[in-house]
């Protein structure tokens, strides 16, 4: 498996966000970026936080569950506790939500924006322990950078 170059990501990131100012446009593509760079993934997506629930925002991979509650899920831990949730085998996850049944290894992290919860990122792999600490630290820097550029906009997805 081709180990993911998240330095060269994060530069990637920039310049794909830095002069886009529509915040719908760049969470897709930070989604599609970010997709299309990990290998044995199969499902990745932004889940936005509306009121007291996440809701679906822009992913790639097959269609999943629309609304998860603050205390569902590995999503929903994420949210509430905002510490990543990183999850060796979903089916040991007390409460894992299963959206696509291929999914056994899971990597849930917060965006923060200005202080605040926006909503998590998720990533779903059909192999258990996917996400290794070098993945988790990687990633959370994207997610640091994606929600820096996003603080820059007047509105958030
Ligand atoms: N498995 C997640 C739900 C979202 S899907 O994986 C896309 C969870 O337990 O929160």
């Amino acid at each position: 498996m081709r180990q993911t170059d998240y330095d060269l990501l994060d530069s990637q990131l920039r310049a794909l966000l830095e002069n886009e100012h529509d915040a719908l446009a760049a969470a897709a593509n930070f989604v599609a970026l970010l997709f299309n760079a990990m290998d044995n993934v199969n499902w990745l997506g932004i889940y936005v936080l509306r009121g007291d629930e996440l809701v679906l925002g822009p992913f790639q991979g097959k269609p999943a569950c629309v609304h998860i509650a603050l205390d569902e899920g590995v999503c929903g831990a994420a949210a509430s506790t905002m510490q990543t949730q990183r999850v060796a085998d979903v089916h040991a996850f007390p409460g894992h939500i299963v959206c696509d049944p291929d999914s056994r290894s899971e990597l849930v992290v917060p965006l923060v924006a200005h202080g605040q919860l926006i909503g998590v990122l998720d990533i779903d792999s059909p192999a258990t322990r996917r996400f290794s600490e070098t993945d988790q630290a990687g990633v959370e820097k994207l997610c640091e950078t994606y929600c820096a550029l996003q603080e820059t906009r007047k509105y958030f997805i």
